[in-house]
Parts: C-alpha cells; structure tokens; sequence
C-alpha cells in the first residue's frame, strides 16, 4: 500500500477517495506485473480503466465541490489541473480500445496514475487543507 497519513486532507471523504484511489493502482500495478497470462489480466484492466473513467470523475467532483466550499482560491487552476487528468485517462482509454492489450501502453499508464496521484494528493491537494487550517474553515461540519 503506498498510502502515507501525510496524504491526508483531514476530510473524510476526499481521504477515504484517496485511499481509494491509491488501492485501485497498486491493484493494477500488481496485476501487470504478474506472469499470467494477459488473457488473464484483461479483466483488472477493464475493471481498471472503468473505475478511472468513473470514480476518478466523482471524486474530482467531490473535491472541486469541497474547494467552492470553503473558498477556496486556487480552484481555477485545480479544476484545470483535474480535467487535464480525466482528458489523459479518456485518451488511454481510447487508445486501449484500438489497440488492445498492449503491455507497453499500460505499464505507461500505470506508472503515469501513481506518479500523478503521488504529487497530486501529497502537494497540490495538500494546499486546499492548508488553506482549510489558516482560515480556520475545514468544511466538514
Ligand atoms: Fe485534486
């Protein structure tokens, strides 16, 4: 698991999303590693690819809402940051589609979530709870 508690927000929600989020790639990065075969694999990166598309939207949505809420003042940019990533994820998803299982492709992917999500959750995301903490507004009552 490469969940660290400094990721979190201090709302529950968004961290629990997180959490979520990290699972959902170590998950994928084990199944590519493995030495099934990829008929095998085929169906966690379906699942994988479905759960991207999906609750990685939800989420965004959740945390932008989270952001107008409290005032914050970067969500502009944040906003623009997370449809850079959903824009991302429809991309590979349109190119798996063409090409298919395609090792080089995912592991691409793969490694591209889980640096993004690192230095998303750990810096950006981090700001927001900064932010929180100064203007003595978390949001969660
Ligand atoms: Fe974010």
């Amino acid at each position: 698991m490469i969940w660290k508690e400094k990721y979190e927000l201090g709302v529950p929600n968004i961290d629990e999303q997180h959490q979520e989020l990290f699972r959902r790639i170590d998950e994928f990065m084990a199944n590519l590693r493995s030495a099934d075969p990829w008929e095998e694999k085929v169906d966690v990166v379906n699942e994988t690819l479905k759960f991207m598309n999906g609750y990685v939207v939800e989420h965004f949505r959740d945390e932008e809402e989270y952001q107008q809420k409290i005032g914050y003042p970067g969500y502009e940019m944040h906003k623009k940051i997370h449809a850079d990533m959903v824009n991302y994820v429809l991309h590979v998803t349109e190119e798996y589609e063409k090409r298919g299982y395609d090792e080089k492709l995912l592991q691409q992917f793969s490694g591209k979530l889980l640096a993004w999500l690192i230095n998303h959750v750990a810096a950006e995301d981090q700001r927001i709870a900064l932010y929180a903490i100064e203007k003595g507004v978390t949001g969660n009552e």
